[in-house]
């Protein structure tokens, strides 16, 4: 069975000192000064915390962590003492990280219930609210782990973590913020668990089970066209990439109404699905193979970051369309020469069946714009291995044809601590993908391959406001799916939505992600 949300958060306005628990959470600057909690822990455990401090038990450098296995008089039976650096440094991104160094640290000690006194820590500009939000997304994050195949499960349930707040007038806003990051956090599972899924178990038809659960009992529509009804919108392209596998393609579409004028141009999110790519014919070297499960981590993203707007009932129209298939060699499959007419009506040469990502979605952002008129369009995609050449794991590709959106994606990646950075689309690379049988091919050789991909799709995204995101080197790492690029999403999805209707508020709880994933495993 599938993993469950990892850790059930609440919020505390208790007194550090009087906490009964397996461990509290509190912080040291690099000067040596101690926290307003750890204060508190020190008076009561008789100076412990300083001394250990004075001692050089720990710097207080920024992330750095310290267990003490016992404090004297304390009701908790472990302190956990968290470096803060710099005090007058401490900012939004300092917070984030210092969260996430206590959740990792936390993560290796097996912890069954845990008080966390971070939100109480002064950061510029940040509400309590958002400190609460930030540590339960940080938290949940570190937690995660992937064990449904698993025989010995590592993890024994779920921890319990209170996020202590200043005092009683304090927990609402931190209520708030505790609703807002569980809705995101519960979207950040879905992305992961689903990206971590293998090719065998996470095909197109299983990805389509799970957007009908996503939108099962809520207000949001699913709505799955089979192989002759993407033959008949003429979808050449996809359907191309699609023929070399037994396993028949999904269009996938989701759409949230939530702005107050239902007929709003929405915001539209298209997300590369290919559940795995061994290449086709143009077969990819056996060697890392196995990572192509990953080549659907653009959908997973978008039906994580689709999930945590239901739950944030966002006041927005949101519309995710993922075209889903698998990209394998067989008789039956797309070979190198061939030439396919998109629904677009451009012909492409195909001349390397590995470079089929743009092939699925090309037909989709047409599809996208000519049903639903986007006020923005948007895709995600694991698109070019030569994108982890430039960018490497830290910030995923931007390729956008309008200035304003490349500043909002930007500020969106800086805010939310999921870094995008803008590559160029001019002109003089489009000549690249020049065929001297299509209206263009399909590659356009080995220089500035992640910006000719992109120059491929912006054929297809004519006058759209449109931006497109290559996660290729930040979607997984060795240790699995990351989840990005969901939060920087959600973040520009939040920021649009406040800046049309004022702020949104969470509703019910984002429930456990994992009910979902499985209910469909069976299906
Ligand atoms: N899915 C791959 C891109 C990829 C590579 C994702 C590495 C994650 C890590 C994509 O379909 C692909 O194979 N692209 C080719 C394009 C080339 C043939 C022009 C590539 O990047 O090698
Ligand atoms: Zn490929
Ligand atoms: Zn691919």
């Amino acid at each position: 069975m599938l993993n469950k949300l990892a850790v059930d958060f609440s919020v505390t306005s208790g007194r550090p000192d009087k906490q009964r628990t397996d461990f509290v959470v509190v912080g040291v600057y690099e000067s040596g000064k101690l926290s307003v909690a750890a204060c508190a822990l020190n008076r009561e455990g008789d100076g412990a915390l300083a001394e250990v401090v004075k001692r050089g038990g720990i710097d207080g450098k920024l992330g750095s962590t310290l267990l003490l296995p016992y404090v004297p008089k304390l009701p908790c039976s472990r302190v956990l003492l968290v470096g803060l650096g710099k005090e007058k440094d401490f900012h939004g991104a300092e917070y984030r990280k210092v969260c996430q160094a206590a959740g990792t640290a936390l993560a290796g000690l097996k912890p069954t219930e845990v008080v966390v006194y971070l939100p109480e820590l002064y950061v510029r500009d940040r509400s309590l609210g958002w400190k609460v939000e930030q540590a339960v997304i940080a938290f949940s994050e570190a937690l995660y782990r992937f064990e449904p195949f698993k025989s010995r499960r590592e993890s024994t349930g779920p921890v319990r973590i209170a996020l202590g707040v200043p005092g009683r007038g304090e927990l609402k806003d931190g209520e708030t913020g505790l609703e807002r990051g569980r809705a995101i956090a519960a979207g950040l599972v879905l992305t992961r668990d689903l990206a971590n899924l293998p090719g065998n178990i996470c095909t197109p038809s299983y990805l389509a089970d799970v957007a009908q659960q996503l939108a099962e009992g809520t207000e949001s529509q699913a709505d799955i066209l089979d192989e002759t009804q993407i033959a008949e919108l003429k979808m050449g392209a996809f359907l191309a990439v699609a023929q070399g596998s037994v396993q028949p393609p999904r269009l996938i579409v989701l759409e949230h109404r939530g702005a107050a004028d239902p007929d709003e141009a929405p915001v539209v999110l298209v997300g590369k699905g290919v559940t795995f790519d061994a290449g086709g014919i143009s077969l990819k070297p056996a060697a890392d193979m196995d990572a192509m499960k990953y080549d659907m981590a653009g959908a997973a993203a978008l039906f994580g970051v689709f999930r945590a707007v239901q739950a944030l009932a966002l006041p927005l129209n949101l519309v995710v369309v993922v075209p889903a298939c698998e990209n394998l060699p067989s008789g039956q499959a797309l070979r190198p020469g061939d030439i396919v007419t998109t629904m677009s009506g451009q012909t492409i040469e195909v001349l390397n069946t590995d470079a089929e990502g743009r092939l699925l979605l090309c037909d989709a952002l047409t599809y996208a714009q000519q049903r639903f008129k986007p006020a923005v369009l948007i895709d995600v995609a694991t698109l070019t291995g030569a994108c982890v050449v430039a960018l490497g794991n830290v910030a995923s590709g931007l390729f956008c044809n309008k200035q304003a959106l490349v500043r909002e994606l930007i500020a969106a990646g800086e805010d939310s601590g999921d870094r995008v950075w803008p590559m160029p689309l001019f002109d003089e690379y489009q000549k690249q993908l020049d065929s001297p049988f299509a209206d263009l091919a399909n590659i356009g050789g080995k220089a500035a391959g992640s910006i000719t991909a992109a120059c491929f799709l912006s054929r297809f995204a004519g006058e759209t406001d449109w931006a497109h995101l290559d996660i290729a080197g930040t979607a997984s790492r060795k240790e699995g799916a990351t989840g990005r690029p969901v939060r920087m999403l959600l973040q520009y999805l939040q920021q649009r939505a406040e800046r049309r209707s004022g702020p949104a508020r969470a509703t019910a709880p984002a429930e456990d992600s994992a009910a979902l994933l499985w209910e469909s495993a069976g299906r």
